[in-house]
């Protein structure tokens, strides 16, 4: 038995549970449902919803035309959008409220002619979906790290958004080094509340407890993000798909338990039991 005690907030965020009940609505039409990309990224979840019928596809050539679609939580790009129209799809889009709202931000930042650096992940499909906003998406540019920094183009004004689950201090340090290199940053908060209270809610925890583990999935980026964070206050983190990731850790307690908010409490639940039991 191994002393663990649960961090709050965790789990799934107002996006992922808006996503859905947005998917399971759908699933009440009596059609086959098509959702592009994974609805959130939660494997056993995904896989659940693949039993009930639902086709995840990475392509939109693999939609049939007419066909009703669902764009996953992460967004999609402009382009996407038009060529879905374009099928006669009738699309179903789970984008979630704060991924939108910097959609918006960019838009405006390029209508208004101002350069645009996003923080972020590059392959991320919230960052490609962000960039496929633009018009010209190769002309803004993705930095992951304060030395990327040091390589962007000298101008006196420069437009910053931030993907919603990346590192909240991450984010900080780089928005301070923009800061010192020009003159002005127009910036919108991108970092959601949900990323930013469980990360909080790790670095708290961090304090007091020896080990975290954070069950979610690899393909999560704000997963990732929690065992970063836990890292990053020295302490051992884990990350935690399925219970079977406990065998062969030495864990130091006391161990605290988060989980990503696209990971559902069934797997917390089942990892707290293995651990106190
Ligand atoms: Fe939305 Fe943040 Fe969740 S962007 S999907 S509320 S992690």
């Amino acid at each position: 038995m191994i002393k663990t005690d649960l961090i709050f907030p965790r789990g799934f965020c107002f996006g992922v549970e808006r996503a859905l009940k947005l998917l399971d609505e759908a699933l009440t039409k009596s059609e086959p449902v098509y959702v592009l990309h994974e609805i959130v990224h939660n494997t056993v979840l995904v896989n659940g919803y693949r039993e009930k019928g639902v086709l995840f596809v990475e392509n939109l050539d693999e939609v049939p035309d007419g066909a009703l679609l669902v764009f996953s939580a992460h967004g999609v790009s402009k382009e996407i959008k038009i060529r879905a129209l374009q099928k006669k799809c009738r699309c179903i889009d789970t984008t979630c409220p704060f991924v939108t709202r910097i959609h918006q931000w960019v838009t405006r930042l390029e209508k208004e002619g101002c350069p645009i650096v996003l923080i972020g992940k590059k392959a991320h499909a919230e960052t490609v979906g962000t960039l496929g906003q633009l018009e010209h998406p190769d002309k803004a540019f993705v930095v992951e790290d304060e030395t990327q920094v040091d390589t962007l183009p000298p101008a006196d004004k420069i437009g910053l958004a931030v993907q919603t689950t990346f590192n909240a201090d991450k984010a900080k340090a780089i928005q301070e080094k923009l800061a010192q290199k020009y003159k002005t940053v127009l910036f919108q908060k991108g970092i959601c509340v949900a990323t930013e209270e469980r990360q909080n809610a790790v670095k708290e925890a961090c304090k007091t407890h020896s080990t975290i583990l954070v069950v979610g999935d690899w393909k999560s980026s704000n997963a990732r993000r929690l065992v970063e964070v836990a890292k990053e206050a020295g302490r051992e983190a884990f990350l935690i798909e399925t219970t079977a990731d406990l065998k062969g850790l030495n864990l130091v307690e006391p161990v605290g338990l988060t989980s990503a908010s696209s990971a559902s409490e069934d797997m917390v639940t089942a990892v707290f039991r293995q651990l106190t039991e």
